[in-house]
């Protein structure tokens, strides 16, 4: 299947390698191809920059915004949350109409420091954010409450062991997430939440996150409903 991953950042770089090796044609987009190939410093994780990265999966492309969104029969959003609607944008709603897009991306805001806030909450939800503004598009939230690792290898922790939300207003896209979930990435447990204003439940799952992260010295955990 062709692949437009918007975003050049740990979470696209795991995705595009995961369904590189899968046989998938996959294509991450920036905001400034030149721009970003020119990046030698590592990353805020110690990660390699983009052209090293990129050099090490010679399968997968590296293009602008419109030109991933063009490329996908699918589209994943692994952009910052305060740049997603205007990498979105960018991307173009020709080149997303009619397609799923998997958003991934959480609307935090490290502007004060650390724990970050969310800018969106409550009533309203970057998911849904995304939803309004490309309305012929089948939004479909989901990945964003497990660390990048966890996303494609969910059995490295307790054999699988654990869910994964998932929220959408397009009942045959979130369907085809959830079987893509399950077969590209072995994901066992998937909890359908109902429509996008969903969003709001797993965004704000982030505060709990984060300082999970902070008590646990890992960013390897995940939630599990038990009933
Ligand atoms: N890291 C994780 O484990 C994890 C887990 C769950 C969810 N998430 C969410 O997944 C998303 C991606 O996370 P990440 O850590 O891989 O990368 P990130 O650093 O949050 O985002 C990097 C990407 O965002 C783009 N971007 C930033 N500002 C932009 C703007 N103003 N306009 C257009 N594009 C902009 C960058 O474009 P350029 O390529 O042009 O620089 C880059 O491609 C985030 O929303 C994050 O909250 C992350």
């Amino acid at each position: 299947m062709k692949v437009g991953i918007m975003g050049t950042g740990v979470v696209a770089q795991t995705i595009a390698a995961k369904l590189a090796d899968l046989g998938h044609s996959v294509v991450i987009g920036t905001r400034d191809v030149r721009e970003t190939l020119s990046r030698t410093a590592p990353d805020v994780y110690g990660n390699p920059p983009c052209r090293v990265w990129l050099e090490a999966h010679p399968k997968v492309k590296l293009l602008d915004y419109p030109g991933a969104a063009a490329h996908g029969e699918i589209l994943v959003n692994a952009t910052s949350g305060g740049g997603t609607l205007e990498a979105l944008k960018a991307a173009g709603k020709v080149n997303m109409e009619g397609k799923i897009l998997v958003d991934i991306a959480n609307p935090l805001d490290f502007s004060k420091g650390m724990p970050p806030s969310l800018t969106v909450c409550n009533t309203d939800s970057l998911g849904e954010q995304i939803q309004r503004a490309f309305p012929g598009t089948h939004v479909v939230k989901t990945l964003n409450t497990v660390n990048t690792m966890l996303m494609v290898d969910p059995g490295r922790l307790a054999g699988g062991d654990h869910h994964m939300f998932i929220c959408g207003n397009n009942a045959e896209a979130k369907q085809k997430v959830g079987q893509m979930l399950t077969a590209w990435f072995g994901w066992k447990h998937i909890l359908d939440l109902g429509d996008i204003t969903n969003a709001r439940a797993t965004e704000m799952l982030l505060p709990i996150w984060v300082r999970l992260y902070g008590s646990l010295k890992t960013p390897v955990f995940n939630f599990k409903v038990v009933q």
